[in-house]
């Protein structure tokens, strides 16, 4: 079924990646972490608000493979697709204790890296078995911090994204598919 995104005007989207193209990427990432723990207990947590849809399927993809999971929320202010400054605050923090267990962060996203690495940084210092990174969507051409990404899903082109978690001003979250969002004005 098509969904018919409500647009603004001026605005338009083009499908970059649909959702039998989403769901693959998803189910390889899920086939590549079940390889790379062997059966061991995996804490996923998940950055809010952009990754909620990608890891609600990776969960399901991994079906009985033995997680748990938990979220961060983090401001960005003068980051991300913002550009500029680094100044990237966890304001909703995860609930136990990291010491000894391995960790994934999952991450919808990676642009210029500024809180994939912070992030992966803060959650590092607390002391977990093993840490890696897992993000659906890289998006590598305007990369501020050298960032290592584990599991990857999908190489995006060099375009404003939105749909399947990625906003706009926090619309389009709930597309079923990735689009290039573009305005008559290009002021995105
Ligand atoms: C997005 C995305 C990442 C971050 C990536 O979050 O979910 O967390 O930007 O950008 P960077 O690699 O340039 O640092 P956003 O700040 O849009 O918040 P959201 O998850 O609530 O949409």
């Amino acid at each position: 079924m098509m969904v018919e995104p409500a647009l603004r005007r001026g605005e338009s989207l083009e499908v970059v990646f649909n959702a039998e193209q989403i769901a693959s990427a998803i189910e390889t990432i899920a086939s590549q972490i079940r390889v790379t723990y062997a059966g061991e207990a995996v804490l996923l947590i998940g950055v809010l608000k952009g990754a909620a849809i990608f890891i609600a399927d990776l969960m399901r993809a991994l079906g009985d493979y033995p997680i748990t999971v938990d979220f961060m929320i983090v401001t960005s202010y003068g980051t991300g697709r913002n550009a500029g400054a680094s100044d990237v605050r966890i304001v909703k923090d995860i609930d136990g204790d990291l010491k000894g267990r391995h960790v994934i962060l999952v991450e919808d996203i990676v642009d210029e890296g500024v809180t994939l690495g912070h992030l992966m940084a803060a959650i590092r210092s607390r002391g977990p078995a093993s840490l890696r990174a897992c993000v659906l969507v890289d998006k590598p051409f305007h990369r501020h911090e050298g960032v290592t990404i584990d599991f990857v899903g999908l190489d995006a082109p060099d375009a404003f994204l939105v749909g399947y978690g990625l906003d706009h001003q926090e619309r389009f979250r709930n597309l079923p598919y990735i689009c290039k969002l573009q305005t008559s004005a290009e002021r995105i």
